[in-house]
């Protein structure tokens, strides 16, 4: 390997730059660019951006090393420190014991017997969309698909997390998360980190929505404590959740759990529909395979009780919804900071050293994947994906901190691509090309579309016995 060796200590290669902010504003301005072009050309790159090194990690054993083998040589990266102003220490945010002992009390709220009780939930939120695009569809109407998606994905997650009684404050929540997720981004990367007490108009705003997200789910917590919330909501599950010493958890750390799932579980799901259905529209052979899919099943996708048994069935969907995520994983980098030195084959990493891991770079190496930027769902039969090698794909990430809420998401978009396609063909705009709009999550910034009722297909008498998995 190539080394910068200086002062006896072996540093990761990586391009010089004189330029005292070092890569800082291609980072700004373009980061997937930024991290894939150096990982094409070094692999494993070491890049400077202002008085800060990023090691962004690209072969698989380097990554092993850290989310696997030397796990606990690091802790949750810079890009968490900015989020945990806004969510507290929740799950994403927090390491160490808290960390463990939280993971352990929430992950059974998101097995799949839970998350099954929850497709209903996702069914009416389906709905609620279909009303809405139904509009659109009457009135011909060419309209960025975007924000439709988000709003359905924080209208399942607000629900999942606390509850079918939030109408009145939804609108609001979104608005917030959104507006807190926008301080944090700008924070983030930010050469100088102000704390959100410094008087600024911004910091005052994004004070504001903070407590008013505070004051929301506070006031659910409260109805839950008294019987009155939804049972099947996170929230409820969370609130009779102990660990093996009877430990619960009190009702700031569940507030701090509950953002937490709001955020993450937001424009992540909303943006993978949304480049599910970009893909789909760009490749209509691929939509017909799919479309098929979901006419055969013997009912339509309305009623929950069928949706859910009906799920299994929808297998070449899922292999789309993989390819998608592959092409543009929702959680583009995430990042750690070493607590100790590390020592790699080739290069040591020092105590604060910045690590970066991303999925969009290793899902599009040319090394692990043939034509990469081809999307071609059949990559994911179950064949191959049992021979593929580790750390080529991690949509989810890896390790002890692989996800909690992977199988609420990927049900969730194949829960609201069955509802989409079995009602509306769906026609991208001409010449529409979305683009990556990398930030917390990495959205498709626009994908403009015309929608047209579908005539209902004739479908087999539902017979639950037959369809159960
Ligand atoms: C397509 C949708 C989603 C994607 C691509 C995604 C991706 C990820 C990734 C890559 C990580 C690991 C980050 C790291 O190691 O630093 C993660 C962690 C996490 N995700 Fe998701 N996520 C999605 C949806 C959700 C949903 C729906 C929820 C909850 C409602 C959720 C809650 C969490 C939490 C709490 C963690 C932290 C886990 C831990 O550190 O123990 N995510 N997610």
């Amino acid at each position: 390997m190539n080394l910068l060796a200086r002062a006896g200590e072996r540093r990761l290669h990586g391009p010089a730059r004189r330029n005292p902010m070092g890569f800082y504003h291609e980072y700004k301005s373009d980061p997937l660019t930024l991290f894939y072009e150096n990982a094409l050309v070094y692999g494993s790159v070491r890049l400077r951006m202002a008085h800060e090194h990023v090691h962004l990690l690209v072969e698989p054993e380097h990554i092993e090393q850290v989310l696997v083998t030397h796990a606990d040589r690091y802790e949750k990266g810079v890009s968490y420190r900015s989020l945990t102003h806004l969510l507290g220490s929740g799950l994403l945010t927090s390491g160490g014991e808290l960390w463990k002992r939280q993971r352990a009390l929430i992950k059974p709220a998101f097995s799949r017997r839970h998350v099954d009780t929850q497709v209903s939930v996702m069914v009416e939120c389906g709905q609620r969309m279909r009303t809405r695009l139904d509009a659109r569809a009457a009135a011909g109407e060419t309209f960025d698909l975007v924000p439709e998606m988000m709003g359905f994905a924080a209208d399942v997650v607000c629900r999942a997390a606390m509850g079918a009684d939030i109408d009145g404050v939804l609108p609001q929540i979104e608005d917030d998360v959104h507006d807190g997720v926008a301080w944090v981004m700008r924070h983030l990367v930010a050469p100088v980190q102000l704390p959100p007490e410094a008087p600024t108009p911004g910091n005052r705003r994004f004070l504001a929505a903070r407590q008013r997200l505070h004051q929301v789910v506070d006031q659910l917590i409260d109805r839950h404590r008294q019987a009155e919330g939804d049972a099947r909501s996170l929230m409820a599950r969370l609130l009779t959740a102990r660990d093996d010493s009877g430990h619960a958890m009190d009702d700031a750390q569940l507030r701090d759990e509950v953002l937490t799932f709001l955020l993450a579980g937001h424009e992540t799901t909303g943006g993978a529909l949304s480049w599910t259905i970009y893909e789909l529209c760009r490749n209509p052979a691929v939509l017909e395979r799919v479309r098929a899919e979901i006419d055969a099943l013997p009912v339509a996708p309305d009623d929950p009780d069928a949706v859910r048994a009906a799920l299994p069935q929808l297998a070449y969907t899922g292999r789309v919804i993989d390819e998608a995520m592959r092409l543009h994983p929702p959680a583009w980098a995430f990042s750690r900071t070493a607590l100790e030195a590390d020592h790699f084959d080739g290069f040591d990493v020092q105590p604060g050293a910045i690590v970066a891991i991303s999925p969009f770079v290793n899902h599009r190496l040319p090394r692990f994947w043939d034509s990469p930027l081809t999307f071609d769902p059949d990559r994911f039969t179950k064949e191959r994906n049992r021979a593929r090698k580790p750390f080529r794909y991690f949509p989810f990430g890896w390790g002890s901190h692989l996800c909690v809420g992977q199988h609420m998401a990927l049900t969730e978009v194949r829960v609201g691509l069955a509802m989409l396609l079995s009602r509306y063909d769906i026609e991208l705009a001409n010449g529409m090309r979305a683009r990556e709009r990398p930030e917390v999550s990495n959205p498709p910034d626009l994908v403009k579309v015309r929608l047209t009722r579908r005539e209902p297909v004739a479908r087999k008498a539902p017979d639950l016995q037959e369809v159960a998995p």
